[in-house]
């Protein structure tokens, strides 16, 4: 059996990252909040404790079970935890005297500990907390200090417990994955046999098994997750994948055509929906952004609900959630995403949504997401593509959406991406498109004076799309982009491009 890791969620921002090093080891883990029970002790190879928002003496302090878990099995305690294992336990917590955050370096007491085996003395490391231990219980021996914290690490004698108070999650900490590599592989005997093909291989026997004769419906965007879950789904069911990819007349210019026939290419069983007459007419006088957004939701459930009563006896419902929206729901706090589910009333669900759900991904980050699709071999073209918004160009069309707009935008677009990719620019940019403004400008072309409409490029530099900085495009890009455009596209006298980074604005316009 694979060995498996669990982080136990304390509410930290930095949560995620610590599953992403654990990833980067190839080692399995999972991340549980704060107060998961663990009732089998053999499920988990080792435990890692988080970082909190929260303090150990404030009146809402999180309190983990560790009955199965602290001497029983290797503990890793971060930042909060390593304060909690300390205050709860005899010793003693203050608030920090001086501000401590930021960089520091260790020095170690004991140069021989085998969790600062490889790290040199002195090693960066990065900490981000206002309270500090003044004081350690019986037992527990301090291994490391930095200028400003005395406790920096520590160990608890007779068990295979340690405690770091600064973040070996973020780049910051220099040495941040060998030491948790050291924690993992040297003190907990992890094995580092987590890769692409042990996950495929291990996700299609699982889906062999749990599926057996069933059909799978499955939505297709042409995006990463959901062609990925449809491959995973095709090696384990064949036919009984039933994909269904829905044009709802806002996609990129001849994408409909084409990603169907990439699929089609892939062996992959998916029905081609085109339903933009719908979309378009259901968006006719609508201006305001979200109700733009409510609308393409709508009509889409409707479409895909139809389009699924055709299949006969589906059982289940396949998606393409990836594990970071897993979290989100599970989170320590509850997340929106469990809010959002409350407000669902199970009776006004459409039929397909009342099938039983399969997430081939939602154990993966984004990137393994990528990595897992090209050892199943999809086109390196399909798994680098940007992420488009499910509104798609209804978003992109200020104001109303018609379908006259909705032509000129793909030409815009059409131009600008492909000259991302010409330019070899494409894969420097997170995300890029056009946006068709709300406005007509007065130009000149030949004797005449011109009076259309004005796009705006963005091309932006992001790792989730939370934070966002525009990308300096080479003015020799722009230049002849922007002739293009405006020699090719009837109707845009003028382009622009968005020099805004989100905060405060957003990447898309809408
Ligand atoms: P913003 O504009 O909020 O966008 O900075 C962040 C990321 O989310 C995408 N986005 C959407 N995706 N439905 C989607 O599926 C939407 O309504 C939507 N709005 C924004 C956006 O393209 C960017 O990647």
């Amino acid at each position: 059996m694979q060995h498996k890791v669990l982080i136990l969620d304390f509410g930290s921002q930095y949560t995620q990252l610590i599953a992403r090093r654990v990833r980067e080891l190839n080692i399995f883990c999972e991340i549980k909040p704060y107060n998961f029970v663990l009732e089998d002790t053999s499920e988990y190879k080792a435990v890692i404790l988080s970082g909190s928002p929260y303090s150990v003496r404030g009146e809402d302090v999180l309190h983990p079970e560790l009955k199965n878990i602290k001497g029983k099995l290797p503990l890793l305690a971060v930042c909060y935890g390593s304060q909690y294992l300390a205050h709860f336990y005899g010793g003693k917590v203050a608030p920090s005297k001086t501000r401590e955050y930021g960089r520091a370096h260790l020095s170690f007491i004991d140069k021989e500990e085998t969790l600062f085996e490889n790290i040199n003395d002195g090693s960066q490391v990065w900490m981000s907390h206002s309270d500090t231990i003044t004081e350690l219980p019986d037992h527990y021996k301090m291994i490391a200090s930095t200028k400003d914290v005395e406790n920096a690490a520590y160990k608890i004698e007779g068990e295979d417990t340690f405690a770091i108070q600064f973040h070996p999650e973020v780049y910051h900490s220099t040495d941040g994955k060998k030491l948790l590599e050291n924690f993992l592989v040297n003190i907990a005997g992890v094995s580092q046999d987590w890769t692409p093909n042990s996950f495929i291989e291990e996700t299609v026997s699982e889906l062999k098994e749990k599926l057996g004769n069933d059909k799978v419906i499955l939505g297709l965007s042409g995006g990463v997750d959901s062609t990925v879950a449809a491959v995973l789904l095709n090696k384990a069911i064949g036919d009984n994948l039933q994909g269904i990819f829905v044009n709802n007349g806002l996609l990129r210019k001849g994408e409909f055509e084409s990603v169907l026939k990439q699929y089609e290419g892939m062996g992959l069983n998916v029905k081609g929906v085109d339903a933009s007459d719908k979309f378009i007419s259901a968006l006719k006088g609508v201006t305001e952004p979200e109700q733009k957004r409510k609308i393409i939701g709508r009509v889409f459930i409707e479409v895909f609900d139809e389009e699924s009563h055709q299949i006969d006896d589906a059982k289940w419902l396949g998606q393409g959630t990836i594990y970071p929206d897993v979290i989100e729901s599970v989170s320590a706090t509850g997340g929106p995403s469990a809010t959002i589910k409350s407000h669902h009333n199970v009776g006004g669900l459409p039929d397909f949504m009342k099938l039983k759900v399969v997430e081939p991904l939602r154990m993966l980050f984004k990137d393994e997401v990528r990595r897992v699709g090209k050892s199943l071999g999809i086109h390196e073209e399909l798994l680098g593509r940007h992420p488009f918004p499910g509104p798609g160009l209804g978003i992109r069309i200020l104001g109303e959406v018609t379908e006259e707009k909705v032509k000129i935008l793909q030409e815009v677009d059409s131009i600008f991406i492909n000259g991302l990719k010409e330019w070899n620019l494409y894969n420097n940019v997170w995300q890029a498109g056009a946006m068709l403004l709300p406005v007509e400008s007065v130009g000149v072309m030949g004797d005449e004076r011109t009076y259309e409409k004005v796009v705006a490029l963005r091309a932006v530099e992001s790792t989730d799309g939370m934070t966002a900085d525009w990308v300096d495009l080479p003015y020799e890009f722009l230049r002849k982009t922007s002739n293009e455009i405006i020699n090719k596209v009837k109707g845009v006298n003028r382009v622009v491009y968005d020099i805004s980074s989100k905060p405060p604005a957003t990447i898309e316009w809408e």
